[in-house]
């Protein structure tokens, strides 16, 4: 799967998903940063809004399920519960929405999680329209490309959001369980860092004079690995995924590169020190002729979902036969963003090995259709349920009509 956000497989991925919640009968809106809406009313017009899903862009050659997987059983789930309601066997309360956000990786256009940022107010449509790629198109050029540069409104904020997810991670399956709730997830810091020394012949040019900006790159990869291995266990994560380099030629001393940083941990103040830690190490890199420069610096706090919803997945879990288990996300989730505005979560099935972001991306079958299970009942709960939790967990009555 090689589907990162607004590209030509994008593009065809998102025509598939469009006409399929054409086809079940969902009332489509795009908004303005593409983000695709999928609407079904259960209780009338007034009813508050239950919402679930996911994203449908992948890494550059990722798996078939980070992201899909949300978004095709969030469609599945919807029309079940519909039938279920036309069959009279439930009486919903809420309308059900069904999503999938725009630009959820961050790989082709940072940052991450834009479209639901978006929604959620955190950042403004013209900016996340603005951002650029590694080639300098903006995501508003790429989505008019494939035509997904919507003019729709997207719809009221929702009384609850509930995203399915593949763990993304080994936990659930070292411990033998086949359903997780997200907790806690982890915070980062996304550092672009510019490293700029000097082009020269790799020939001729004497050793003590070489500026080489890919040298003292490799060495802040180096001291970012020994940061994580010094911590204590699960306390920080540290990458680089990412070198642009110039000018990229065998016989040139590396003039400039551009490095692409993460540091993530499921406490602040482990990432203020980590982000000290690393300022020291640019600072004492650069000592050696070369310039360093950040050129985009996101901090993401970590944080907590609603317990409330973490309570209905146990339980819902339980009906099922399922001992849950309760795990940090270290991967990012739409559902962050939504946590500002509703009662949101991210329940999860194992990953084969832990392994994602690969084309080894796998869920036992099985445990796929249990999660779509899990989801299933949480959304039957919440569409029907007489009070719903806001995002401290307190219940509030249900004022949706009854349809
Ligand atoms: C997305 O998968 C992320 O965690 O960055
Ligand atoms: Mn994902
Ligand atoms: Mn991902």
């Amino acid at each position: 799967v090689h589907r990162p956000e607004a590209t030509g497989a994008n593009g065809a991925a998102r025509d598939h998903l469009v006409s399929w919640l054409t086809h079940e009968g969902f009332a489509l809106r795009v908004d303005a940063v593409g983000n695709v809406f999928g609407l079904l009313d259960l209780a009338g017009g007034d009813a508050p809004l239950i919402l679930t899903g996911s994203h449908i862009d992948s890494q550059p050659d990722g798996g078939r399920l980070d992201g899909t997987y949300g978004v095709v059983s969030a469609v599945l789930a919807a029309i079940g519960l519909r039938a279920e309601a036309r069959a009279g066997r439930m009486r919903p309360r809420c309308n059900i929405g069904v999503v999938a956000w725009t630009n959820e990786e961050g790989a082709r256009f940072q940052p991450s999680l834009l479209g639901s940022s978006v929604y959620a107010g955190a950042v403004a449509a013209d900016w996340a329209l603005d951002r650029r790629d590694g080639g300098g198109v903006s995501l508003g050029e790429a989505l008019a490309t494939i035509g997904y540069r919507g003019t729709d409104t997207a719809p009221a904020h929702p009384a609850a959001y509930v995203e399915l997810h593949v763990e993304c991670g080994p936990v659930l399956e070292a411990a033998g369980r086949r359903l997780g709730i997200f907790d806690r997830w982890w915070g980062c810091r996304k550092i672009e860092l510019l490293l700029e020394g000097e082009a020269a012949h790799t020939g001729p040019t004497p050793m003590a004079q070489r500026r080489d900006a890919l040298l003292a790159a490799s060495r802040i990869i180096v001291g970012l690995r020994e940061m994580a291995d010094a911590a204590a266990k699960d306390a920080l994560h540290t990458s680089v995924g990412r070198l642009e380099l110039w000018p990229n030629s065998p016989n040139v001393v590396p003039a400039r590169v551009r490095l692409f940083i993460e540091l993530r941990s499921p406490e602040a103040a482990e990432l203020m020190r980590a982000e000290a830690a690393l300022q020291a190490l640019i600072a004492r890199t650069a000592a050696d002729r070369i310039t360093a420069i950040v050129v985009r610096d996101e901090y993401r706090r970590p944080g907590r979902f609603t317990p409330a919803l973490q309570a209905l997945a146990e339980t819902v879990a339980r009906g099922l036969g399922e001992a849950s288990l309760r795990l940090d996300t270290v991967a990012a989730h739409d559902a962050l963003s939504l946590a500002r505005l509703c009662p949101s979560i991210v329940v999860a099935t194992p990953s084969c090995g832990g392994l994602c972001h690969t084309p080894l991306e796998r869920t036992e079958p099985a445990d796929l259709e249990l999660g779509l299970d899990l989801l299933t009942g949480m959304l039957r709960a919440l569409l029907t349920a007489d009070a719903l939790p806001d995002r401290e967990g307190q219940c509030h009555a249900n004022s949706g009509a009854v349809a």
